[in-house]
């Protein structure tokens, strides 16, 4: 990234873990119903927010097979320090300026290599498929990690909708270029708009998650509202936020990070102790809220479910 490794931060409370579980004890109680009879959807209103706004509360059914039991970050920790490129290259900054970003109406385009491409509006994609939340560990390549209770489901569902051809073998993701919207843009700090993307069967892996939201909620500005990727295995530079578009294609395609820094951002950037940044070690990694540092694992842990996809890849070259 562009900025010093944060091995200065000391973490915020991590009180809300216990005011977490309170509230989600309140949602099983009182919405239950709602997880399999409504689709999987929403809408309970109310607000609990860092921020004026009240948010859309999700309901959503835990996803305990793909969940890390680790405690998850506070809310605070989890919207307050943030990498969000186009409000900002401060952490703090997401939070303070992403007020700007309108996240209704919203659509996401899904087009290239598919059967049938379409545009698809917000309100559609959270009723796509039944929410889920997934506690995942987010490690980023700045070597600092969080556990985040998110809220969507598998990416694999939209490629259901439209069908990938035989020829899609990437997928693009792109997020919103506006720069009324975020000021950020307006400096060339990062070739505009921000550009991630995967391999199809990365892709369509049932870790890979369309996330709509957080902690019960859709998402804040600041973590990518209305509708970003988690990659959980990968740097967390590859979970791109606010996309408007999703492009398959048969050729490798563009992302901001390995433009900007082919030599210390490949393309796959799956986690790896063993291969270092140029600039500084991955071996390990600053939990936020902790003081003393973990051993980063391989795939950020999640070796077991995706190790295969790599299969006599040399991680190295490929990273
Ligand atoms: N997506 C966009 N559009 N712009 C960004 O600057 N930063 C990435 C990723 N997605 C970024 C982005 C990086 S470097 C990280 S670590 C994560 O978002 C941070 O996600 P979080 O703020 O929700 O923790």
């Amino acid at each position: 990234m562009l900025i010093k490794k944060p091995d200065d931060v000391l973490g915020s409370e991590i009180t809300s873990r216990e005011h977490f579980m309170n509230r989600r004890r309140f949602l099983a109680g009182t919405t239950i119903a709602g997880v399999g009879g409504l689709a999987g959807a929403y809408l309970l209103g109310g607000s609990r927010s860092s921020s004026a706004e009240s948010k859309q509360k999700l309901v959503a059914a835990k996803r305990a097979d793909f969940s890390v039991t680790e405690p998850p970050n506070s809310y605070k920790d989890v919207t307050t320090y943030n990498n969000f490129y186009e409000f900002g290259l401060g952490k703090d900054q997401p939070a303070e300026n992403a007020h700007t970003l309108k996240t209704r109406p919203w659509t996401v385009r899904i087009e290239g290599e598919v059967q049938k491409p379409r545009t698809i509006g917000i309100e559609e994609l959270l009723k796509l498929a039944p929410l889920e939340e997934r506690v995942y560990r987010f490690r980023c390549v700045e070597a600092w990690s969080m556990v985040v209770p998110w809220i969507g489901y598998s990416f694999s569902e939209l490629l259901k909708l439209v069908q990938p051809t035989a020829k899609a073998k990437f997928v693009q993701l792109v997020t919103l270029k506006d720069s009324s919207q975020m000021p950020g843009q307006k400096s060339w700090v990062l070739d505009w708009p921000y550009l991630e993307g995967l391999r199809i069967d990365e892709a369509m892996h049932p870790l890979t998650l369309l996330c709509l939201g957080l902690y019960g909620e859709v998402l804040p500005n600041q973590n990518g509202a209305p509708v970003r990727l988690i990659v959980p295995w990968k740097y967390g530079f590859k979970s791109i936020k606010s996309v408007v578009a999703i492009r398959f294609t048969e050729e490798l395609p563009t992302t901001t990070w390995a433009k900007q820094g082919p030599s210390e951002y490949g393309f796959y950037a799956n986690v790896n102790p063993e291969v270092d940044h140029p600039r500084w070690s991955q071996a390990s990694e600053r939990r936020i809220g902790e003081l003393r540092r973990r051993k980063t694992l391989p795939f950020n842990g999640y070796a077991d479910q995706v190790a295969k996809l790599y299969q006599g890849m040399d991680l190295r070259r490929f990273y």
